[in-house]
């Protein structure tokens, strides 16, 4: 398939990278030099504007930044092109208010996360009611490659935003305060780091395999009396699983206000 992706940054390349070993890419940054380098490495089309890319590919997906928004909408002025499937990334941008300004296009909204450049990534997508029942499983199709797919109403993108689109930040904040906790206790930060991850991969696969709640599993590990209940103790103490939670929270009300501004 043709894909043109407007915006390569870290999650417009990083999916462009990911896509490229199936698809023919093409690309237009915001400066055309600055693109030069990711087209050469996956064999891309560089494209000197938007419009040149948009005539080349069957789809487009979005990935400026909110506030660069206006000026690909300006971009796009007075230029209709029928059926082509334009896909945002872009939080907090709503389907209606992308369909006013990109018309004739099939609109979708897209939230990935980081990961999709592993291929281990989670992609929310949500449309319109145009976009046809093939072309939904044509997108999941495609976006297969960068991780888990799963298609959403458009009122929990701002859910799908904070749970799994920033979720990755708060997930690496823990993982480095456990690394620095075994460097207190002893270990060079290597192999502290090496012993986290290992640890937080089993985990992932005992919660996958045995398919139990993950209070089920702790009940499991803490002993009565033991090490790991004075932990969880001390967990609770510190407000972690309510931190936690208010992240997550603060993170989604954050997307509903971002959505409201532009
Ligand atoms: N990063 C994440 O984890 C993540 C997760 C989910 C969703 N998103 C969404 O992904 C979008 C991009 O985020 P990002 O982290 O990839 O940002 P980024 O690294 O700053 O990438 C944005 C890219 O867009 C380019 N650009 C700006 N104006 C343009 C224009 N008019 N035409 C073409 N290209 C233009 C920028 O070029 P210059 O730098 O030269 O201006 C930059 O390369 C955002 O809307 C964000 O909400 C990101």
């Amino acid at each position: 398939m043709k894909i043109g992706i407007i915006g390569c940054g870290h999650m417009g390349g990083g999916i462009a990278r990911r896509l490229s070993d199936t698809h023919e890419i093409f690309l237009c940054g915001h400066n055309f030099k600055a693109t030069e380098g990711l087209a050469k490495e996956i064999n891309a089309t560089n494209c000197k504007n938007v419009e040149e890319l948009v005539d080349q590919v069957e789809l487009i997906i979005l990935a400026v930044k909110p506030k660069d928004l206006n000026n690909v909408i300006t971009e796009f002025k007075g230029k209709i092109f029928t059926n082509k499937i334009l896909i945002s990334v872009l939080s907090g941008i709503s389907l209606e208010k992308l369909a006013n300004n990109f018309s004739g296009m099939k609109i979708t909204r897209m939230m990935p996360n980081m990961a999709v450049v592993q291929g281990e990534g989670v992609v929310g997508l949500s449309a319109l009611d145009n976009l046809e029942v093939d072309q939904k499983e044509l997108l999941t199709k495609l976006f297969l490659p960068l991780g888990l797919v799963k298609w959403f109403p458009e009122t929990m993108m701002d859910a799908v935003t904070a749970l799994t689109g920033s979720g990755p930040a708060f997930v690496l904040v823990m993982i480095e305060a456990m690394v620095e906790a075994g460097v207190k206790m002893g270990f060079n930060a290597i192999d502290g780091q090496a012993l986290v991850l290992q640890m937080i991969q089993g985990t992932l696969s005992m919660l996958k395999e045995t398919k139990k709640h993950p209070a089920e599993l702790k009940w499991q590990i803490a002993s009565p009396g033991g090490t790991t209940i004075a932990g969880l103790n001390e967990l609770e103490t510190c407000g972690l699983r309510n931190g936690i939670i208010k992240t997550f929270l603060a993170t989604y009300q954050q997307s509903i206000l971002l959505g409201k501004l532009v």
